[in-house]
C-alpha cells in the first residue's frame, strides 16, 4: 500500500520517554519521583487565576502573551522585546533549532544530558554532535568549543545539566562563551536555576546581556510547578527572539497557562520558600546517601544521580517495589527527584537495603 511520503529524518528518531507515573497498589505509598516535578500545590493565587481564564476558554489565548511578557521583562529587568515564550522549555527549545539549523548543519549537546535535545535536532534535519560529559558528569566545555565547525549552528549547554544535576560555573562558562563564534547561537537551558544556591554558577541572563549570540531558556514547569499547563520562555536578544515569535505555534499557550504564569510570578515570596524546603530536602537526600556509600555528583537541581551502570534496572525496580518511582536510564544510572519528605525518606530505605544487598 502506498502510504504518504515522511521525511526521512524521521525515521529512527528516539522517543521521548516520560518519567512513568507511580504503580498504584492499595495500601501502599505510591510517589513519583520521575519526572522532576514540584511536590507542592499550586502557590497561593495561581488556581484563582487559572480558574478565573477557564470561564473564557471558547476564546482564544493573547497571541503575544502581553501581560506575561511584561511580566518577565520587568521581573528580569530586560526588554519586553527579549522575551519569546512558548508551549513550555522545550517548545521553545525546539523552536530555536529550527530557527537556527537544518539539513547539512551540526548541533552540540553534552551527553548524557536532557533526552528532547536528539530528539528536536534529529526533527531539523541537523546533524547532532554529543560531547561527552567529563569523568565528574560536568559539561567538558573545552571539548565542546573544540567541536565547533563551521556547519556548528547552534550549541546547548544545560545548566545545571539533566539528568546529572551538576553544573559549570562562571569562569568556565565565559571562557567557552569567548571562544563560540559570534554567529553560533549558544542556549543555556536553565530550566532548574531557580534551585541553584552555589553563586558561582552563572545566572544566564547576566551572560546574556552583552552576548547577541547567548539565548537562556527557562521554565515554569519545575519551581513553579505549572509543569501540566505548559509554559517557558527564553531571554535572548531581538533577532533570536524575533525568530522565535516567528516559529512560534500560533496561540500555543493557553490562556490558562499564562495568567497562572502572572500570578506564580506575583507569589514569588512563597516560591521562595518552597524552593528552600526542597533544597533543604536535596542536601538531606545526597548527604544520607552520601553516608550509605553511594556516588552522588554534586547536585544543583531538584534531582539527584546515581551512576549505576548494569544495576540500573534492577534499582529502579527496588524502588518502584517500595513506593517511590524513579527515573532509570538502562545501562547508565538512575535520576531521583527530590520529593515531599515522606517520599524521600521511602527513597532512602530502598536505597539502603539495596546497598546491603549489593
Ligand atoms: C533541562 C530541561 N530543559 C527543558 C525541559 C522542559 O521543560 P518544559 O518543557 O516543561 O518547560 C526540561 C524538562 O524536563 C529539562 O529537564
Amino acid at each position: 500500500m502506498t502510504t504518504p511520503k515522511l521525511r526521512a529524518e524521521l525515521d529512527g528518531i528516539p522517543t521521548y520517554k516520560p518519567g512513568r507515573p507511580p504503580a498504584r497498589d492499595e495500601g501502599r505509598p505510591a510517589f513519583k519521583l520521575s519526572s522532576n516535578e514540584n511536590p507542592y500545590p499550586p502557590l497561593p493565587g495561581v488556581l484563582e487565576a487559572a480558574a478565573a481564564a477557564a470561564a473564557s476558554f471558547n476564546r482564544y489565548p493573547d497571541l503575544a502573551c502581553s501581560a506575561l511578557t511584561a511580566e518577565l521583562a520587568e521581573r528580569f529587568g530586560v526588554p519586553a522585546a527579549h522575551v519569546a515564550t512558548g508551549t513550555g522549555s522545550v517548545g521553545v527549545a525546539q523552536q530555536l533549532v529550527q530557527a537556527t539549523a537544518g539539513a547539512g548543519d551540526e548541533v552540540i549537546y553534552a551527553w548524557r544530558s536532557f533526552e528532547a535535545y536528539p530528539i528536536i535536532t534529529q526533527i531539523s534535519g541537523a546533524r547532532a554532535v554529543q560531547v561527552p560529559l567529563d569523568a565528574g558528569e560536568v559539561h567538558d566545555l573545552d571539548a565542546m568549543a573544540a567541536a565547533i565547525t563551521d556547519r556548528t549552528r547552534l550549541v546547548f549547554v544545560c545548566n545545571p545539566n539533566n539528568p546529572t544535576g551538576t553544573a559549570v560555573r562562571r569562569a568556565e562558562l565565559e571562557r567557552f562563551l569567548d571562544r563560540v563564534p559570534a554567529d553560533v547561537l549558544v542556549v543555556l537551558d536553565e530550566a532548574y536555576r531557580e534551585f541553584i544556591t552555589d553563586p558561582e554558577v552563572p545566572d544566564g541572563v547576566d551572560l546574556y546581556r552583552d552576548r547577541p549570540n547567548v539565548a537562556v531558556l527557562r521554565t515554569f514547569s519545575k519551581a513553579y510547578g505549572l509543569a501540566g499547563l505548559r509554559v517557558g520562555f527564553a531571554v535572548a536578544h531581538e533577532p533570536v527572539a524575533d525568530a522565535l515569535r516567528k516559529t512560534a505555534v500560533p496561540f500555543g499557550v493557553s490562556q490558562l497557562a499564562q495568567d497562572a504564569a502572572v500570578a506564580s510570578l506575583r507569589a514569588e515570596p512563597a516560591l521562595l520558600e518552597r524552593v528552600r524546603a526542597l533544597v533543604a530536602e536535596r542536601t538531606r537526600v545526597v548527604e544520607a546517601l552520601s553516608g550509605q556509600g553511594w556516588t552522588v555528583p554534586e547536585t544543583h537541581a531538584n534531582f539527584v544521580w546515581l551512576r549505576l551502570g548494569e544495576r540500573t534496572a534492577d534499582f529502579a525496580a527496588a524502588c518502584e517495589r517500595a513506593g517511590a518511582t524513579v527515573r532509570p536510564f538502562p545501562g547508565e544510572g538512575v535520576r531521583i527527584t527530590i520529593g515531599e519528605t515522606e517520599a524521600n525518606d521511602l527513597l532512602l530505605r530502598a536505597a539502603e537495603e539495596f546497598r546491603k544487598e549489593l
